[in-house]
């Protein structure tokens, strides 16, 4: 039998090739023990059960392979909230903060309408649920799993103010009579083409799956049509934020300017000083 730490070392040393090793380690060690973390850290010199230590080196084994760390543990934290994950369904990306962010630079913080499009596992919905309570959010998804994981997502969080709606971009708000009713519409929606997604990491490719990622041989198709199909949902002085991939910004722009109907466009840079959001207000 091992102890916690000695399993711990191991799997440190097993996993020396990914990024983050130590705490790659600890993770899969808390999942395969279900210790909280706290316990990890007080008590080293515990045994853990053969049965653990057999999961733990499983686990240590399918990261190697390749899959997902969330895909493993089932979880991604995002905006400080433990998102529940499967796979099939993308795992949010700590640069997507940055819509939630600007959003609520942005709110007046009264009863505002909310559409988060390609919602996935409600990561942005439930974020902006949890921070602007006063709010009314629409979550939609063309992926009935992908609804389905913000559904528990929402309610492990107990947010109440989120409704879910099942389509391709706008298809669901004239139902829910949504025209000229939106104080923002934002979207982290698929923005790679066929040729990047050739070159991502093979990680991605193998286990994320390819329809929250891509968007036609260009990679901007979905974007277009959010700039191009917001404007009848919004409110006068309503916002559009989306997330817009690496050397995007320009063209982006460009889709911006071919109407007449924004005000105002400005571009948001992540924590790598990559032009990351996209903001139209009308
Ligand atoms: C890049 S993922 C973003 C997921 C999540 N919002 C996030 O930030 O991690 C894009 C999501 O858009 C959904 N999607 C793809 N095409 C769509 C469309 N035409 N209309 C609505 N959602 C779409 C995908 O199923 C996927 O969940």
């Amino acid at each position: 039998m091992s102890t916690l730490q000695e399993l711990f070392l191991k799997g440190r040393s097993l996993l020396k090739d990914l990024s983050n090793p130590d705490l790659e380690a600890k993770l899969l060690l808390l999942e395969c023990t279900s210790i909280q973390e706290k316990q990890f850290y007080s008590f080293p010199e515990n045994n853990v059960s053969r049965a653990g230590e057999r999961r733990f080196y499983k686990l240590v084994s399918k990261r190697l392979m390749g899959t997902p760390l969330a895909y493993i543990t089932g979880v991604k934290e995002f905006w400080s909230i433990p998102f529940t994950i499967s796979p099939g369904i993308l795992i949010p990306r700590p640069e997507t903060e940055l819509i939630v962010e600007k959003v609520l630079e942005l709110s007046s913080r009264e009863n505002e309408t909310i559409v988060d499009i390609g919602t996935g596992c409600g990561n942005i919905a439930v974020s902006l649920a949890k921070e602007l309570p006063q709010a009314r959010i629409v979550a939609t998804d063309t992926a009935m799993k992908a609804l389905k994981l913000a559904k528990l997502n929402t309610s492990r969080q107990k947010t109440s103010n989120i409704i879910f709606a099942r389509g391709s971009l706008f298809s669901a708000l004239p139902r829910l009579c949504l025209e000229g009713k939106c104080d923002f519409i934002v979207s982290n929606p698929p923005y790679v083409s066929e040729e990047e997604w050739a070159k991502l990491d093979i990680e991605i490719r193998n286990h994320e799956p390819k329809s929250a990622l891509v968007a036609g041989k260009s990679g901007l198709e979905i974007i277009n049509k959010l700039i191009q199909g917001a404007p009848p949902y919004l409110k006068p002085g309503g916002s559009l934020l989306v997330e817009i991939g690496i050397g995007q910004r320009d063209k982006v722009l460009s889709f911006f300017d071919s109407g007449a109907v924004w005000n105002k466009v400005n571009f948001f840079k992540d924590l790598n000083g990559i032009s990351r959001v996209a903001l139209g207000e009308t």
